[in-house]
């Protein structure tokens, strides 16, 4: 796949790395300095290659959106046309002191996103995990027992996508439903960082479900 990276910070640059380990051609856009960039094309190594948020889009057939909240507004902007793009969002509404989420039990940052870009097919995913873990995960991808990742979306073709770069990343994707989901799978992401950050574990944390019964 050609994988646009729209923030290539915590998650975005570990994501993006993993991408192009996996075999996939990535275009890391979007942090403080473009220096910061071509290092992690460098050193992701493949098909890796640093860009503007505009070419990540223009070249991509999804893109992974991993900013601040109060960031949004400004890569989609400098991002352009989104039209039938996967946009792939693990970026969580959260305030600026990133103590509680902005948008929640009514709507969710995923489902305002979709509305910001109505053309774009969004997907919510990999928010319910730290950045912490991600590398970890990779690496134990050909174990039996991998950890879950939820992820949402009302397209679903490009859910499938979606399940697909979740499977390369180590994980078994599990479907949560439509994008109203992530009403749900959001406030669940800051659990997780509650018990990744405060919690006795640190931050390598991960989840599995096991569905009980027949
Ligand atoms: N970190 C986690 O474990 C985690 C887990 C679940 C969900 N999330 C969500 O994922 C999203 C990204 O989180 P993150 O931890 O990856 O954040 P981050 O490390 O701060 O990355 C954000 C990226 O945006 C870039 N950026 C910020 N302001 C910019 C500006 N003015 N111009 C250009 N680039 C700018 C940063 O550049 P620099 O690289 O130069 O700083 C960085 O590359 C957030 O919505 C967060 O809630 C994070």
């Amino acid at each position: 796949m050609r994988l646009g990276i729209l923030g290539s910070g915590l998650m975005g640059g570990k994501l993006g790395t993993i991408f192009a380990r996996a075999g996939h051609e990535v275009v890391f856009s979007y942090a403080r300095g473009k220096e910061k960039l071509k290092r992690l094309a460098r050193e992701a190594g493949g098909k890796a290659r640093a860009g503007t948020p505009g070419e990540a889009a223009t070249q991509s057939d999804v893109l992974l959106l991993a900013v601040h909240w109060s960031r949004f507004a400004d890569v989609l902007e400098q991002a352009g046309d989104l039209k039938r793009k996967i946009l792939l969002s693990c970026s969580l509404p959260m305030n600026t002191d990133d103590t509680g989420l902005v948008v929640a039990h009514t709507s969710s940052g995923a489902e305002e996103l979709a509305r910001m870009v109505p053309k774009a097919r969004v997907v919510s995913a990999f928010n319910t995990v730290p950045s912490e873990v991600l590398f970890g995960v990779y690496e134990a991808r050909r174990k039996a027992a991998r950890p879950g990742l939820v992820y949402c979306g009302d397209d679903e073709r490009a859910k499938h996508t979606a399940a697909e770069l979740i499977r390369d990343a180590g994980f078994d994707p599990v479907d949560a439903g439509p994008l109203q989901s992530a009403r749900y799978t959001e406030p669940f992401a800051l659990l997780v960082a509650r018990l990744a950050y405060e919690g006795k574990g640190g931050p390598e944390l991960a989840y599995r479900f096991v569905r009980l019964g027949k």
